[in-house]
């Protein structure tokens, strides 16, 4: 990790992409451990493989569960709005604190449809008993963070598009709570969280959005497909229209 000082040298000179920053620390050979031009290929490699499906799928969630509680979509649209005051979010980030309820909105649709259904495998590092089963050591593990986040053991109608659960609850991305895995847990877990979840919150912002003509929520296929990221089946297809801010007298 680049240091403080690396950070502020960074907006000294101006430096706005990592790329422009990962040269430089290599020229500098400022962190601890050396780093070369494989190493930069490796992180610009793994930031376009494992960020960009992923936003782009839970994207397309968020805006079919919202698109089907058009309630729910006017409710988030409003937080949002209210929460910048009308001005451009990227300007104004330190309003992402009020996003109560939008960030309920999306923990549910990360809940019902996690783009990454199946977390990266793991090796078992000692026996252990899971479930009364013996999971010996060296045992390659695969956890299905998809069905413990649709299991009625942990969740009250699971099957239900409902954000109001997250309410009162402690349940948050971090990896923390086991039944609720979006992200992954551990050392392995997702480094781009807080950049997925801050993009996510954006999108509502700039349009009102609707379905094509002559189609109603229920009509929306929510089949997801198989593959490396539980995408959906059928693709999204909406009509957005710019959402005028209104002019202050
Ligand atoms: C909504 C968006 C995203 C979701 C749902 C998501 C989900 C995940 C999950 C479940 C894992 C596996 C974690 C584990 O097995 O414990 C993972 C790993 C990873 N994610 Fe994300 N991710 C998202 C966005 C991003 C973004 C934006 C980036 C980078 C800019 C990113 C970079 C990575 C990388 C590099 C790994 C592999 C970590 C490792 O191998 O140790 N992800 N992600």
């Amino acid at each position: 990790m680049a240091n403080a000082s690396s950070e502020e040298q960074a907006r000294q000179q101006g430096e706005s992409d990592l790329l422009s920053i990962m040269l430089r620390i290599r020229d500098e050979g400022e962190l601890d451990f050396p780093i070369n031009t494989t190493n930069i290929k490796a992180v610009i490699v793994d930031l376009f493989t494992a960020g960009t499906e992923t936003i782009s799928t839970a994207a397309e969630w968020v805006m079919s569960e919202l698109i089907r509680n058009p309630e729910i979509m006017a409710k988030v649209q409003a937080e949002i709005r209210q929460a910048f005051n009308n001005k451009d979010p990227h300007e104004h980030e330190a309003q992402m604190d009020n996003l109560r309820y939008t960030r309920m909105v999306i923990k549910e649709t990360l809940r019902l449809h996690p783009p990454v259904q199946i977390l990266l495998p793991r090796l078992c590092r000692a026996t252990c008993d899971i479930g009364g089963f013996e999971i010996v050591k060296g045992t390659r593990v695969i956890v299905n963070s998809w069905a413990m986040s649709r299991s009625t053991k942990y969740w009250e109608d699971p099957e239900e598009f409902s954000p109001e659960r997250f309410v009162n609850s402690v349940i948050d991305y971090r990896g923390a709570h086991f039944e609720y895995l979006p992200f992954g847990s551990g050392r392995r877990m997702c480094p781009g969280s807080g950049f997925g979840v801050a993009t996510l919150e954006s999108i509502v912002y700039y349009f009102d959005w609707s379905l094509p003509s002559g189609m109603r929520p229920e009509d929306l296929d929510m089949r997801t497909a198989i593959g490396a990221s539980a995408r959906r089946k059928i693709q999204l297809q909406l009509v957005a229209s710019p959402y005028e801010v209104p002019v202050k007298i």
